[in-house]
């Protein structure tokens, strides 16, 4: 008897024990007890539980002033004290304390209710809330994009593929395609948030609740959009989870490819970008240098995040049904994850606030290469060259001019007619990048006015989401 497991309220009291003759080794109890981390979701653990106690009344389980005793005695309880508590996990040491307040009245506190559906409930209660603040924090990343927009609308930069220069785009249109990408990940999110927002509660184990809690005013009074459909399903799943980690994931890699541009554009070899000082480091051997850390180090994160979904991937792919403590895994990627993401955003806001734009640079590129080349192609075929000769011409003009050195502000109409009498006098203009921009007048497309109407609209759709 001396070994038995104990059910009193002291440290290393359990949820369960009376099948049991001895207590779990020190091995085991130090392998599988998760409230070194678990303990982020108590102020869940504490508000699902009142919110269930006031369940048990309704049910006729707990006197209405029992569930009140039960509500003032959760409320008291020390969250910090969690830290150095040594009890199997958030919810038994909830419990626990929950004891050393009320006693006996505490017993009954777990009736019909599993740790299965608490621990979803309390993860969903806890990223809900994590999802609004990551959602603000996006807003704010799109607002500097729209504000780093504002501040050279008519700055010309050569647009890239293959890392070749290839046609010359406003700078506010490649702004405005990072805008796009952040608006999905706003939208995923949101999306994610009505998923996460089902209230499981009154599910037990696996197999539903043998007593007649009120699942709908639970789901009311905890803000919940409305109720899970099915026990085992409740007890087996963890695609909230991974529909936050897949969402995270890609805003990571969104924040990562923007990062790459920004430490690219910002080197010597490219020289477009000066980033603040407040977000850049110097080296502790070479005086010169102004290293781009901080965007280095969004690129970096992304990929523990991206290895938070594929852990919680590998977690899930093969779990029989329903609950298996595998489950318990899910934890620490995901808080990982969403403080990473949380941390990156607020960072990358800041780079974008701070950075500035040496337009002559990217200007100059534009102009001393062939991004013209293509506008010239267009122009033929506008005055009647079938399209494939047209870029067939062009590209003769631009092997011309590369095997002799002229850059595209070196042709005359003259000698563009002379080059060629398909090309016409006029066409000389379009040696100057931002003349074919205005050409791109489809909705979409980089030519002044367009992306001037789709700032306009950037602004009002951001407008909207807060
Ligand atoms: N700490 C556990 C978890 O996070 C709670 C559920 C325990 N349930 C069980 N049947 N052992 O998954």
């Amino acid at each position: 008897m001396a070994d038995q497991p104990t059910n009193e309220s002291k440290p290393g009291m359990k949820l369960w024990g009376g099948r049991f003759k001895s207590g779990p080794s020190p091995v085991f109890e130090r392998f599988s007890g998760s409230l070194h981390f678990d303990r982020r979701l108590i102020d869940a653990d504490i508000l699902g539980s009142k919110a269930y106690a006031r369940a048990l009344a309704g049910a006729g389980i707990l006197a209405p002033a029992e569930a009140d005793q039960i509500c003032a005695a959760l409320d008291s309880i020390d969250r910090e004290a969690a830290a150095a508590a040594s009890d199997e996990d958030v919810h038994t040491y909830v419990i626990r304390c929950l004891k050393d307040k009320a006693g006996a009245l505490a017993d009954k506190i777990h009736t019909g209710r599993s740790r299965n559906e608490q621990v979803s409930l309390d993860t969903r209660l806890w990223l809900r809330s994590e999802i609004d603040e990551t959602l603000a924090l996006l807003r704010g990343v799109l607002a500097a994009l729209l504000g780093l927009a504002a501040r050279y609308p008519d700055a010309i930069i050569p647009g890239y593929t293959h890392v070749r220069r290839a046609q010359a785009v406003l700078w506010p249109h490649y702004l405005l395609a990072y805008f796009e990408m952040f608006m999905r990940d706003h939208e995923r999110l949101t999306q994610t948030r009505a998923r996460v927002n089902v209230m499981p509660l009154g599910s037990g184990a696996l197999a539903g609740s043998g007593f007649p809690v009120d699942r709908d005013a639970l789901a009311a009074e905890l803000g919940f959009e409305s109720i899970t459909r099915n026990s085992m399903d409740v007890s087996a799943d963890r695609d909230f989870v991974l529909d936050f980690l897949s969402a995270a994931s890609i805003a990571m890699i969104h924040l990562s490819r923007l990062a790459e541009d920004w430490i690219l554009y910002s080197s010597e070899e490219y020289d477009w970008l000066e980033l603040g000082d407040g977000v850049t480091s110097g080296s502790s051997l070479m005086p010169q240098k102004k290293n781009p850390d901080s965007m280095e180090l969004v690129r970096g994160k992304s990929g523990r995040v991206v290895g938070a979904l594929t852990s919680l991937l590998v977690l899930m792919k093969g779990l029989p049904m329903t609950y298996n403590r595998d489950m318990q895994e899910d934890k620490e990627p995901l808080f990982d994850a969403a403080s990473t993401l949380a941390q990156s955003l607020e960072m990358v806001r800041e780079v974008l606030e701070t950075t500035s734009l040496k337009p002559d640079r990217p200007r100059r590129a534009a102009a001393e290469s062939w991004v013209v080349a293509t506008d010239l192609a267009e122009a033929l075929a506008r005055s009647g060259v079938p399209f494939h000769q047209a870029h067939q011409l062009a590209g003769k003009l631009v092997l011309e001019s590369v095997q002799n050195e002229i850059p595209p502000s070196g042709w005359t109409p003259e000698a563009l007619v002379a080059f060629d009498p398909r090309f016409n006098p006029e066409m000389a203009a379009l040696m100057d990048p931002a003349e074919g921009m205005k050409t791109r007048r489809a909705p979409g497309g980089t030519a002044p006015d367009t992306v001037a109407a789709a700032l306009t609209e950037a602004r009002t759709r951001l407008e909207k989401l807060s």
